[in-house]
């Protein structure tokens, strides 16, 4: 078997580490899906063994892995100070590895780019595995370099690109609902699609992350990435198997074939920053007065670009990605609205909307807008709500894309093609914001948006 010995964390006195790593590690561990393994955290501050392993025992517990076979991995881990720019320190480091180890760069873009350039000097064990964390670069050019340096290391399919939307219970039940089930590829099409919106709406707002965020935007933090992942998965063609070449090779392909609807994204995008409001309770300051913030950044908390895919599928569809802060609910779900009857028989009353699937990511349930006789008077159209939740997996999203990790397969994985052509698809996006072309308008924190972009909003939205 390909098991890995060690996992070593790059950055492990970080936030992400702390917050999201650990927490699905121990569920992963808990639940006994791979076999053992040693953990090494390597940070760049001095840390006791013994403060180590009581942070990880910590995250373990927040994430509610308090079980014997977390707790022994967390009283095992050691930690390593070291600059993982440093071949000397990474040599030092593999030398500690048991078995196979994986790498995981829990580490901003540069760092990482750093520490790859200083792994060529370092002797890697025979399927050693990386692990490594949005954001992939800052843009294509600097993504397709990390690429080409990663191959240089090791073979793509030991190198997993982490996007933790795809080990979300809903974007993994996709898969069973399109593919599983007759009803509904025959009709998952142009032919009998109007449009398709992939909406992921927060109420968190900067939380602190104004280093990183400030200088992303949700653009890129959200659209980049995730969501144009959940598109690809909506939009690909069936594949074959579900094994990482198949999956991923249809993936790629629905990217291929995705651009700026129109090819003007000056049209096809929007943008706004939250100024100061009240959420929940909550007062916000303006964005721009967050700690950390430079408002000569323009950065956008709240990102719409609408794409089109090129095929005979989805020629005309438009696909709808949205996801912004501050926002007054949390509304994180895919929508497919069905286009209308070709003939509604004369007689009938009401005014009925056009069917639609929801797949929601979070809670994760799917429902299906329908129009029926209601009750009452029978000519009368009425709308009725198929709905059910199919509750969430075992693991937390970091748990299942950890479990590939562990289980050296990619599946769950980014391919290098397909980070860039996320990446190709918002260029143009970024660019014309970069000019202007797009004005960045605000809304109050707590609000549902701009005013001016819940007046042409779909008819689809409760
Ligand atoms: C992260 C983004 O990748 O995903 C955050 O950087 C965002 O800004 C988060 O809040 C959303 O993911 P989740 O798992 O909280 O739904």
């Amino acid at each position: 078997s390909k098991g890995i010995g060690t996992l070593v964390i790059f950055g492990a006195s970080g936030d992400l580490t702390r917050r999201l790593l650990l927490p699905g590690l121990g569920q992963l561990v808990d639940l006994g899906r791979n076999p053992g393994f040693h953990l090494i955290g390597v940070g760049q501050d001095a840390m006791s063994t013994s403060a180590w392993r009581a942070r990880v025992a910590k995250s373990f517990e927040a994430g509610g892995a308090t079980g014997a076979k977390a707790r022994a991995l967390a009283a095992t881990a050691d930690y390593v100070k070291a600059d993982v720019t440093n071949p000397d320190d990474l040599t030092r480091i593999i030398a500690m590895c048991t078995g196979i180890p994986a790498l995981y760069f829990a580490l901003p873009p540069r760092v990482t780019i750093a520490a790859c350039t200083a792994l060529a000097k370092v002797e890697l064990p025979a399927g050693t595995v990386f692990g490594l964390e949005k954001p992939f670069g800052t843009d294509l050019k600097s993504a397709v370099a990390l690429n080409r340096q990663l191959v240089k290391l090791i073979p793509e399919r030991q190198i997993h690109r982490v996007d933790h939307f795809l080990g979300k219970s809903t974007v993994l039940n996709l898969l069973g609902l399109r593919f599983a089930n007759r009803i509904l590829e025959p009709v998952w099409n142009a032919e009998n699609i109007a449009s398709v919106e992939v909406v992921f709406d927060e109420k968190l707002a900067l939380e602190g992350r104004a280093g990183y965020y400030d200088h992303a935007g949700a653009l890129v933090d959200m659209i980049q990435s995730h969501l144009l992942l959940v598109m690809a998965l909506v939009a690909m063609e069936p594949p074959s198997s579900i094994d990482a070449d198949d999956l991923r090779g249809a993936m790629a392909q629905a990217l291929r074939a995705t651009s700026v609807l129109g090819g003007d994204p000056a049209s096809s995008s929007r943008r706004a920053r939250y100024t100061a409001g009240t959420i929940g309770g909550r007062k916000l300051p303006s964005y721009v007065k967050e700690p950390g913030v430079d408002p000569k950044n323009h950065t956008e908390t709240l990102a719409e670009v609408v794409l089109g895919v090129d095929n005979w599928r989805w020629a005309g569809v438009p696909f709808t990605l949205r996801s912004g802060k501050a926002l007054e609910r949390a509304r994180k779900e895919i929508i497919v609205t069905f286009k209308d009857v070709p003939h509604l028989p004369v007689g009938f009353r009401g005014k009925p909307g056009p069917a639609a699937l929801r797949i929601s990511l979070s809670p994760d349930d799917i429902s299906l807008d329908l129009n029926i006789n209601g009750q009452g008077d029978p000519f009368t159209i009425d709308r009725v709500v198929l709905s059910t939740e199919f509750g969430s997996g075992e693991l937390g999203p970091y748990g299942e894309v950890l479990s590939g990790l562990l289980g050296s397969d990619p599946t769950l994985s980014v391919r290098a093609d397909e980070i860039e052509e996320c990446w190709r698809i918002v260029e143009p996006v970024l660019a014309a914001w970069k000019k202007d072309a797009v004005k960045l308008e605000g809304y109050p924190a707590g609000s549902a948006g701009p005013a001016s972009w819940r007046r042409t909003r779909s008819s689809t939205s409760r």
